[in-house]
């Protein structure tokens, strides 16, 4: 297994060209089982999850390739409906061909995923909505079998904004004749990415980025074309690692509207932001920030994915700030990482109290989960000496060749094979 080996302490100065979205992709390549006809998407970044989406669709019976960005799907033959636990384990984000093989062949049967280091992760939400639209569903030897003699166009109102859930009901009800209504959905910018994408296959998906999405299914749905929209993640995810080691990073294809939680807080800490025509400039003074209290919560509030590399970013304030992590139950297995390193953090709860400190210093620390291994890259960056993550392979699930690009900014990074 990997590891990086990040010598803190220097400045940032550059620019990194931001990659394309992992939790846009994700959800638009699974939509490709909509249609028999071949897709064509661009701006996918390389990364293990798309690897594994690559593999599960390939599983099912597409024909899929992937260079240079450009995930090209098309349709050989019969496709299977069972997602396997094999290649469900890898990736949380395959139980999103469930809606696309119900409304494509009213049935489906895919593992029940299991739950990751920051929570349970059911997917209650999504299973009470097909029910609404006439799936039956039952369970065997850890599958999930949805089945529906016939699916029905409905009104589903999710008890809580569910990224995956509404995701997954788009794709199902976009091949249902008739009017279907989806209320309490989640808003982020990745379901309007899908919604563009959907629309372009010849479904008629209204309010996405909305609460009330309204979905006018058809009997059947076209080939795609579509470029990826930018990582917004990946995107705050380097504004703090400026942030943290002080400096001036200009971040390309990508836009400031993409993150403005962010920005907000980040301004409010004292680091200035602008907006650029084709992106986001960073000017850090390093040292060390105002404490700012951050609640994640569904879009538009602060996206949990950067709840991690925020904490890091805090490690150093001049006094003290509270994180709550709304989103998910078990999401601050990086503080313990960020203590190794003399950040100074209580956890109760969804409430982790950072008490800033004058400086951090390398030591040996673990990757758990992509956006925690990505807090500990932002914290190294700040520190001061030595600092060796184990893991990465974490770390590479959500950001395509990190090292080079964050070393091309000035950040003394280097991959170790061990
Ligand atoms: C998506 O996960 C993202 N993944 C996550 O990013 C992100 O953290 C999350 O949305 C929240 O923004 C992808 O898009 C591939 P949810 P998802 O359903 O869809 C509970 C990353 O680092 N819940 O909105 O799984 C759930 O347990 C990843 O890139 C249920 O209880 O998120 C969680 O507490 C991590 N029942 C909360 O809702 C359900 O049926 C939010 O989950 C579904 C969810």
């Amino acid at each position: 297994m990997d590891n990086f080996v990040i010598d803190g302490g220097k400045a940032v100065k550059g620019k990194i060209s931001i990659s394309g979205s992992k939790n846009a992709a994700l959800p638009i390549l699974a939509a490709t089982m909509l249609t028999g006809e071949k897709c064509e998407i661009s701006n996918i970044p390389d990364l293990m999850d798309i690897k594994s989406t690559f593999n599960l669709l390939n599983y099912m019976g597409k024909s899929c390739s992937f260079s240079g960005h450009i995930f090209s799907v098309s349709e050989p033959g019969a496709l299977k409906h069972h997602a396997p636990y094999d290649l469900v384990r890898k990736m949380r984000a395959s139980v999103l061909v469930a809606g696309p093989l119900l409304a494509r062949f009213r049935k489906a049967r895919f593992s029940l995923p299991g739950g990751c280091t920051i929570g349970v992760r059911p997917i209650d939400i999504h299973l009470e909505a097909f029910k609404k639209l006439g799936a039956e569903v039952t369970y065997e030897k850890g599958d999930v079998i949805l089945s529906a003699a016939r699916l029905r166009p409905g009104r589903v109102k999710f008890r809580f904004p569910s990224v995956g859930a509404t995701e997954n009901l788009m794709m199902c009800a976009s091949l249902i004749p008739g009017v279907t209504v989806l209320e309490n959905c989640a808003r982020e910018p990745e379901i309007e990415d899908l919604s563009l994408a959907l629309n372009r296959m010849g479904a008629a998906v209204e309010g996405a980025g909305t609460g009330r999405i309204r979905i006018a299914g058809v009997p059947v749905l076209k080939g795609l074309e579509h470029e990826v929209m930018p990582d917004r993640i990946e995107t705050g995810t380097f504004m703090l690692a400026a942030a943290a080691a002080g400096g001036k990073l200009s971040l390309l294809n990508t836009g400031i509207a993409l993150v403005e939680p962010l920005v907000r807080a980040l301004r409010r800490a004292g680091v200035k932001v602008s907006a650029e025509k084709n992106g986001i400039t960073v000017l850090s003074p390093g040292g060390r920030p105002r404490p700012v209290n951050i609640t994640t919560e569904p879009h538009p509030g602060f996206p949990t994915d950067l709840q991690a590399p925020w904490m890091a970013f805090m490690a150093r304030a001049k006094g003290i700030c509270e994180v709550r992590e709304e989103i998910f139950e078990n999401r601050f297995m990086h503080a313990a990482e960020l203590m190794r390193m003399g950040a100074d953090i209580s956890v109760m709860d969804r409430r982790a109290f950072i008490k800033g400190v004058p400086g951090l210093l390398g030591a040996p620390v673990m990757a758990s989960d992509i956006r925690a291994g990505a807090a500990l890259i932002v914290a190294a960056a700040a520190a001061k000496g030595r600092t060796v993550i184990r893991r990465v392979y974490h770390i590479d699930r959500g950001y395509e060749k990190i090292e080079s690009r964050l070393r091309a900014a000035g950040i003394r990074i280097k991959r170790k094979r061990s």
